[in-house]
């Protein structure tokens, strides 16, 4: 559990870290109180009791004196009254503290939350190849929210408690060690043993908790996102059917777990009340007489109400904790296997202007877990300028190769040169503001169609003539204007649902063009469009080259017709390059594609 705490603190950002410590002296604060509260009851009782205490009692006989009371019952009252004081005091600092408590734990796991999703965030293109998007979903809002309710706040409240448990422990003793002992021994005895039974099974439910969030996460994820197909086949119950069992499981071991940190607690209490009549009966055969068992009852009655409650929330705290394990690990691990997000810096890089050439040489790249190279030994030079077409086979290793042209890959061998400067960390942020890509399935977001061309700029900062002449180069202004019922201003839908294929595409390009990209990187772009459609943007996309340099992957090949290269790949590597006259005239696997 040390260690829980340990790898806890670890992981808290350094102001929640600093945050604690402060909240920390709070809760000692807190748990002194409480005992002093209590400590004050004690010879209150014991005074109401024996009244012969005040004088044999050095320190109540000090204090009765010194203030000069001169009857007992004046000085009860004043005593009543000064303890009732103090317990008042204590309730309000415990209010504060536990106020104080939950927003940290709530906070933490907001910075949690967000800590992670910056970390996904920067991670390379390569690293959401390999994830599941309900599995980061998952993490930066179920196991955030895990790590607030089975680590953070249980790990507060066992540091809590455990202080009120040492203090009221060293009164008690203190008052009568007789008593104290007993009690302690029996109460701790018993919470460690039952703590210690539990202690596999909580682990394991811990476990079992994370494997059933992923499995509820990631059916939701599937039924929603394919809803179309699993609609058309009917199979709505199998995703409901995945679902059921992971969310009942999770739902029986988060109530298994609460009911084995809080059911202890009723356990001790029958003990407790037992113990009680024993110890009457002990302190009165030890033939101390009714007058003396009295304040022995009393610390035991301390015991009772505050002791147990306290041991328990030290007992629960340390249950949750042997829960919430492995949800810790696991963000642990994601910290650990994540390159540490560094943050692009806030000033706008400039972007490159290629002004001869940008050349591949000898490119290979395997994808992580792939056996097979995806593309093998490309070198190929583009001019500034001209528009190159890339053809092959599906699966030929096309838009890999852009990926890599992109920066989202980096290139396992070899590498991208622009005007003799190789592409590498310090100037990928400069070559991408460089780039305008089109990409194979356009992701639209569920906003208007201005800012969906507009993507990534503040609403208030778009350039609304920028945004029609993009639109008219896509072919797509007509449309907005004549069909769309709020124009530029109309929503497209989650993921662009209300709009057509061939539309979205038009829109994708248009976006494209919003950043005036000198180089245009086009992946099917036109796949979606009729052959008019397509000859009209294409027309004004090349009316764009000598302007721009155009990089398009096409497998129509009258798409390509125009372009100043064809290069031709094949099971990832390069086959034939040329312009389409030549390749006709020259090349056998071409002539087969015609
Ligand atoms: N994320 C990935 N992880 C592993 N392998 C991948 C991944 N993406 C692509 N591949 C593999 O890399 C090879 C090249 O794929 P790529 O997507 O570049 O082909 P393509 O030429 O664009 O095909 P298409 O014309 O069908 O779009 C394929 O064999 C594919 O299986
Ligand atoms: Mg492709």
């Amino acid at each position: 559990m040390w260690n829980t705490l340990v790898r806890t603190v670890a992981l808290l950002a350094p102001k929640d870290r600093r945050r604690g410590a402060h909240l920390l002296v709070l809760v000692v604060l807190m748990a002194m109180s409480e005992t002093f509260g209590i400590a004050m009851l004690l010879p209150f009782f014991m005074v109401l009791s024996r009244p012969q205490m005040i004088e044999i009692q050095p320190a109540i006989s000090a204090i009765y004196h010194g203030l000069g009371f001169t009857d007992h019952h004046s000085f009860l009252l004043v005593f009543g009254l000064v303890a009732f004081a103090v317990v008042v005091l204590a309730a309000v600092i415990r209010i504060a503290t536990t106020f104080m408590m939950n927003l940290f734990a709530q906070k933490s796991g907001h910075r949690m939350a967000e800590r992670l999703l910056e970390t996904y965030l920067r991670q390379p293109y390569v690293f959401f190849l390999q994830r599941h998007s309900s599995e980061l979903t998952k993490k930066i809002t179920a196991d955030s929210q895990m790590l607030v309710s089975y680590v953070v706040q249980p790990g507060m409240y066992v540091i809590a408690y455990t202080l009120v448990v040492i203090t009221m422990t060293g009164v008690m003793l203190a008052l009568d060690p007789f008593v104290a002992l007993s009690v302690g021994g029996v109460i701790g005895g018993m919470y460690v043993l039952i703590f210690r039974a539990s202690k596999r099974m909580l682990a394991r439910i811990g476990q079992e908790l994370d494997v059933a969030n992923n499995q509820r996460f990631s059916s939701i994820e599937v039924a929603i996102g394919g809803i179309k197909d699993i609609k058309l086949m009917g199979r709505e119950d199998v995703y409901l059917d995945q679902f059921r069992p992971a969310s009942l499981r999770a739902a029986r071991h988060q109530a298994i777990s609460a009911a084995l940190a809080e059911s202890p607690r009723y356990l001790i209490e029958a003990v407790a009340i037992g113990g009680a009549l024993t110890l009457a009966l002990l302190l009165l055969a030890t033939g101390r007489g009714t007058a003396l068992v009295l304040p022995g009852l009393s610390v035991y009655a301390l015991a009772g109400y505050k002791l147990i409650p306290s041991a328990q929330r030290v007992f629960s705290g340390l249950s949750n904790l042997q829960v919430g394990d492995s949800v810790l690990n696991a963000i642990r691990d994601d910290f650990a296997q994540t390159v540490p997000p560094q943050p692009r810096s806030t000033t706008l890089v400039e972007a490159m202007q290629p002004a001869r050439e940008i050349v591949l040489r000898d490119v290979g790249f395997s994808y992580p877990n792939m056996r097979k190279t995806a593309i093998e030994g490309i070198t190929l030079s583009i001019g500034v300028g001209t528009s190159v077409g890339l053809i092959g086979g599906t699966g030929a290793g096309k838009t890999t190769l852009v990926d890599i042209i992109l920066g989202l890959l980096r290139p396992s061998e070899g590498a991208i040169i622009v005007d003799g400067v190789p592409i590498d960390e310090s100037n990928l942020q400069s070559w991408q503001q460089a780039l305008g890509y089109v990409p194979q399935s356009i992701f639209l977001a569920d906003t208007t169609v201005a800012e969906n061309i507009a993507l990534g700029v503040r609403k208030d900062s778009i350039d609304m003539a920028k945004v029609e002449e993009c639109a008219r180069m896509a072919q797509i202004h007509d449309f907005v204007l004549s069909d769309m019922s709020d124009a530029y201003e109309t929503r497209v839908g989650e993921r662009g649902v209300r709009l057509s294929g061939g539309q979205r595409q038009r829109i994708g390009i248009a976006r494209a063009l919003y950043r005036d990209p000198s180089v245009l990187v086009l992946d099917e772009a036109t796949s979606a469009l009729d052959t008019l459609t397509e000859k009209a943007v294409m027309e004004s996309v090349q009316a764009l080259s000598h302007q721009k340099t155009i990089i398009m992957i096409a497998h129509r090949l009258t798409t390509v017709r125009p372009c100043d290269t064809i290069f031709m790949l094949d099971k990832g590597r390069l086959v034939e390059q040329g312009s389409y006259d030549e390749l006709l005239a020259t090349s056998r696997k071409f002539k087969a594609m015609v």
